[in-house]
C-alpha cells in the first residue's frame, strides 16, 4: 500500500439550511466534510489543526486500528482532546477492510457537523466480488439542527430532560424539497440508463435509525461496514447511526421520462419525541444523446414517483431485513467466526433514571433526570484518557476494573420493569487478555420504553451470531446461533424488546470504547470500555504513543 496524506483544518463556517444561517464547526469549511479515499492496505495520515475554541477529536469509525489505538479518537478514551491551536496527526493503516466507513468528531455532539465518508477500494487489480459499477457515489445521511447542538446537549444534561430533536434529516448535507425553504438544497443523483451505480450509504445522523428507499428501483446490498455480504435485493433498507451499506443500483434500461424520489425517514421505536419527517433526494435520468443532466427539466415537468417506507416503528421489517445480512464466507473472504468461547458476557442496555440533584428541578420522568446504562452502570468519562493511564500503569483513581459481567439484578426485561431502576455512575472497564474469544449478549430493557439501540464497538469487527425478541434464554437460544456465515460488522441494532448475540476475538491491544450510536444515549451513559492487554509476541503489543498525543 501507499501513504495518503490529508490536512484537516478545524474551523468555523457559516452554513445556511432551512433559511437558518449558523456558524458551525467544520473540517476545511466543508459540510459534510471531505472524503477520505484509500485502498485496502494503504496508510492514512491526517494532520488535524484545531483553529476553533472547542476541544476536538476525530474518530475513523469502523477502521480496525490494529495496534494503532492512539489514532482511534474517542475523547477521554484513547486521547485527550486537541485543544485550540494544537495539532495532532492521526496515523493508521487500513487492513482487510473494503467498502465504506466514515469519520466523525468524537467529543460531545460535534459530530452533528463534523463528518465525512471514508471510501476504501480493494487492492489494485483485485476486483469487487460483484459487477463493476459504472460510477460510485457516497450518500451520507445526517441531521440538521437550526439551533446550536452544543447548547442543546448542554441544556439537556443540565435539566435532565430529553434534548430537542433536529429540524431536518439530510442527504449529503441537504434536507430536500419536503422541508420549508429547502427546495434548492436537494441532493440530485444524475444517472444514465442501463448502468450500475454503487451507492455508498452512511448513516451519520445523531439520533435516528433510518429507512431508505428509491422509488421504482431495487437495491442490491453487497457490503456493510466495509465487509462484503452475500448480495440480496431489497426495495427498502434500514441503516442505523454508525452503519454503512454499499448497494448496487441498476438503472432502468431506457430513459424513463420520469423523476424518482429517494427518501429516508426514521425507524423510531419507543421514544416519545423524535423528528417525524422525511428527507428526499432526486434520482434523475440524463436524456439519451444529451450530456446534460436533466436538471433543467426539474421535477415539475416530469412524472414524479415517491417510495413508500415502513411505519415508524416497524420492528418486524427491521428484524427481517437484518436477518438477511450474511457474510460471503467463501474461500477468498472467509468468515472467521470464533467457534469456541473463552468469556461470556450478558449486558442489559437501555434507558433509566437518576435522582434529581438537590436544589434543582429536573425534566426527566417524574422529576428525575434521564440516564442510560449498560448493566445498570452509567459510564462517566474521566478527565484524562483511559488509554494513556492504562499504557503507563496509572489507572489508579481513573477507572476500576469491576465492570459487572452480568446485570446486578436480573428481571423480566421485556415485561413491566421494576420500580427502582435508578442507575449508578462509574468508570468501570472489563479487562481481557489478548486473543480472548468473547461472546456478548446484549438485551434491551423496557425501562422507559423498549427501544432499538445501535451498539458500536471500537477496535473490532464482530459477528452477529443471533438475535431475537423477548428475554434471551441461555439454555435455548445458543442452539440457533449462526456460526457459519453471520454478518460481520462494527455496529448492530439491539432489537427493541429483544436481544442480540455477538462474538469477537480480542486480537487488538488497547482500550476500546463501546457505546450506543444514538448520541443522546451516549451522553446519558450508554457506554463502556474494554481493556485488551498486550499479547506475548512483539506484534501483539500496542506501540508507544506518538509524541504529539494531546495532553489533558
Ligand atoms: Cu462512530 Cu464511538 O463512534
Amino acid at each position: 500500500g501507499i501513504t495518503r496524506h490529508y490536512k484537516f483544518n478545524i474551523r468555523l463556517q457559516n452554513v445556511t439550511r432551512l433559511c437558518h444561517t449558523k456558524s458551525i464547526v467544520t473540517v476545511n469549511g466543508r459540510f459534510p466534510g471531505p472524503k477520505i479515499f484509500a485502498r485496502e492496505g494503504d496508510r492514512v495520515v491526517v494532520k488535524v489543526v484545531n483553529h476553533v475554541q472547542n476541544n476536538i477529536t476525530l474518530h475513523w469509525h469502523g477502521v480496525r486500528q490494529l495496534r494503532s489505538g492512539w489514532a482511534d479518537g474517542p475523547a477521554y478514551v484513547t486521547q485527550c482532546p486537541i485543544q485550540t491551536g494544537q495539532t495532532y496527526v492521526y496515523n493508521f493503516r487500513i487492513i482487510s477492510q473494503r467498502g465504506t466507513l466514515f469519520w466523525h468528531a468524537h467529543i460531545s455532539w460535534l459530530r452533528a457537523t463534523i463528518y465525512g465518508p471514508i471510501v476504501i477500494l480493494p487492492k489494485h487489480g483485485v476486483p469487487y466480488p460483484f459487477i463493476k459499477p459504472y460510477k460510485e457515489v457516497p450518500i451520507i445521511f445526517g441531521e440538521w439542527f437550526n439551533a446550536d447542538t452544543e447548547a442543546i446537549i448542554t441544556q439537556a444534561l443540565q435539566t435532565g430532560g430529553g434534548p430537542n430533536v433536529s429540524d431536518a434529516y439530510t442527504i449529503n448535507g441537504l434536507p430536500g424539497p419536503l422541508y420549508n425553504c429547502s427546495a434548492r438544497d436537494t441532493f440530485r443523483l444524475s444517472v444514465k440508463p442501463g448502468k450500475t451505480y454503487l451507492l455508498r450509504l452512511i448513516n451519520a445522523a445523531l439520533n435516528d435509525e433510518l429507512f431508505f428507499s428509491i422509488a421504482n428501483h431495487t437495491l442490491t446490498i453487497v457490503d456493510v461496514d466495509a465487509i462484503y455480504v452475500k448480495p440480496f435485493d431489497t426495495d427498502i433498507l434500514l441503516i442505523t447511526p454508525g452503519q454503512t451499506t454499499n448497494v448496487l443500483l441498476k438503472t432502468k434500461p431506457h430513459y424513463p421520462n420520469a423523476t424518482f424520489f429517494m427518501s429516508a425517514r426514521p425507524y423510531a421505536t419507543g421514544r416519545g419525541t423524535f423528528d417525524n419527517t422525511t428527507t428526499v433526494g432526486i434520482l434523475e435520468y440524463q436524456k439519451p444523446n444529451s450530456s446534460h443532466p436533466s436538471n433543467a427539466i426539474g421535477i415539475k415537468n416530469l412524472p414524479l414517483f415517491r417510495p413508500s417506507l415502513p411505519g415508524l416503528n416497524d420492528t418486524a421489517f427491521a428484524a427481517n431485513y437484518t436477518r438477511r445480512l450474511r457474510s460471503l464466507a467463501n474461500a477468498q473472504f472467509p468468515a472467521n467466526v470464533p467457534q469456541t468461547v473463552d468469556r461470556r458476557f450478558f449486558f442489559t442496555v437501555g434507558l433509566g433514571t437518576q435522582p434529581c440533584p438537590k436544589n434543582q428541578t429536573c425534566q426527566g420522568p417524574n422529576g428525575t433526570k434521564f440516564a442510560a446504562s449498560v448493566n445498570n452502570v452509567s459510564f462517566v468519562l474521566p478527565t484524562t484518557a483511559l488509554l494513556q493511564t492504562h499504557f503507563f500503569g496509572q489507572s489508579n483513581g481513573v477507572y476500576t476494573t469491576n465492570f459487572p459481567t452480568n446485570p446486578p439484578f436480573p428481571f423480566n426485561y421485556t415485561g413491566t420493569p421494576p420500580n427502582n431502576t435508578m442507575v449508578s455512575n462509574g468508570t468501570k472497564v472489563v479487562v481481557l487478555p489478548f486473543n480472548t474469544s468473547v461472546e456478548l449478549v446484549m438485551q434491551d430493557t423496557s425501562i422507559q420504553g423498549a427501544e432499538s439501540h445501535p451498539l458500536h464497538l471500537h477496535g473490532f469487527n464482530f459477528f452477529v451470531v443471533g438475535q431475537g425478541f423477548g428475554n434471551y434464554n441461555p439454555n435455548k437460544d445458543p442452539s440457533n446461533f449462526n456460526l457459519i456465515d453471520p454478518v460481520e460488522r462494527n455496529t448492530v441494532g439491539v432489537p427493541a424488546g429483544g436481544w442480540v448475540a455477538i462474538r469477537f476475538q480480542t486480537d487488538n491491544p488497547g482500550v476500546w470504547f463501546m457505546h450506543c450510536h444514538l448520541e443522546v444515549h451516549t451522553s446519558w451513559g450508554l457506554k463502556m470500555a474494554w481493556v485488551v492487554l498486550d499479547g506475548k509476541l512483539p506484534n501483539q503489543k500496542l506501540p508507544s504513543p506518538p509524541s504529539d498525543l494531546p495532553k489533558c
